[in-house]
């Protein structure tokens, strides 16, 4: 299966990674490819690619895609919160450079059959790994009215979730459970023209109005925010000295998460201001290469849309 994604600053990556022959480097968001192609490219004869992807799709596409390249590869399907066990399997101890660049791909919009953009009339899935059990529908139909508001509102900052939420629940009980993404859409629209909504009209004209809600069910279905912590509390140690990660991210929760981790390590004295001497002894164990957050080029968001709320932060290790 052709999996269809075009990559975000790529040439970025390429240059932040500082990407040499003999490298051994791992694309933890494997995707259509094209960050672990233009790092194979810089990293061969003699590097090694680590590949890995939760959803079967990307890692199906990954041979045909890595072809051309003369380094080793290794793909894995999994989860990049897994890294210590996936490294341990490789025997791999520490690597050159990490990249991960979060979220969906064009994939799964358009071509995946599983329900994570409103267009279209698709099964309410939204699983990018679908051997994990909990689907979009699940949620949808299963979850209280607190659980949906606090989904659409936490994750997907929806300042109408207790209306979208009380409507969802309406709907269940008077038309029973909600199958797809079209049904879902609806409702979500419906609530759009609701006399609460044209009383405060608050709704933001510019996204369509499922968006924020479809982001929401996504993160959840996914624990996205959850995989990336535990990912950004563990990938320290895998890195060697210089060695560096890039994280590219889409949303202001991820963003924050991956914000906050390098600060904290990139902290040095931790003690209170007042203290005439450091009793601390808080050394710095990271480098921010990025001290303002890199972002697409105009041209490159012209030409690919889903650029435009990309925001990429590095380290490298000290
Ligand atoms: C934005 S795309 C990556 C595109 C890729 N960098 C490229 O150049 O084509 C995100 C990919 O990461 C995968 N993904 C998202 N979260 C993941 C996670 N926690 N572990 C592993 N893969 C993940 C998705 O399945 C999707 O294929």
């Amino acid at each position: 299966m052709t999996y269809h994604h075009t990559s975000v600053m790529r040439s970025e990556i390429l240059r932040y990674l500082n990407c040499r022959p003999g490298m051994i480097v791992v694309d933890g968001t494997f995707g259509g490819g094209g960050h672990s192609a233009a790092i194979c490219s810089q990293i061969q004869p003699d590097g090694l690619l680590i590949g890995i992807d939760q959803d079967k799709d990307a890692i199906g596409n990954a041979k045909i895609k890595l072809r051309p390249y003369a380094c080793d590869i290794h793909l894995v399907h999994d989860n990049f919160a897994n890294l210590p066990n996936i490294l341990a399997n490789l025997d791999i101890a520490v690597v050159d450079g990490i990249v991960i660049d979060l979220g969906l791909s064009f994939h799964h919009l358009k071509y995946s059959g599983r329900g994570f953009s409103f267009a279209g009339d698709e099964p309410l899935d939204m699983r990018m790994d679908v051997r994990t059990e909990i689907t979009a529908k699940d949620i949808v139909n299963k979850s209280d009215f607190q659980k949906l508001r606090k989904i659409f509102y936490d994750y997907g900052e929806e300042r109408r979730a207790s209306l979208i939420a009380r409507k969802i629940i309406r709907e269940r009980e008077e038309s029973g459970p909600i199958h797809t993404n079209r049904q879902l859409t609806q409702i979500i629209c419906n609530v759009r023209s609701s006399r609460a909504y044209n009383r405060k009209k608050t709704w933001r004209k510019t996204i369509h109005p499922a968006t924020k809600v479809f982001m929401a069910l996504r993160i959840a279905v996914n624990q996205e925010l959850e995989k990336l912590e535990i990912f950004m509390s563990a990938f320290y140690k895998f890195l060697k000295p210089k060695g560096r990660l890039c994280v590219i991210s889409f949303h202001s929760l991820e963003d924050r998460i991956v914000k906050q981790y390098f600060n904290r390590l990139a902290q040095e004295c931790i003690c209170p201001k007042d203290f005439p001497i450091c009793v601390c002894d808080q050394k710095a164990s990271v480098r921010i290469l990025t001290k303002k957050v890199i972002r697409p080029s105009a041209s490159e968001i012209q030409a690919n849309a889903m650029a435009r709320s990309a925001k990429m932060r590095v380290i490298e290790k000290l």
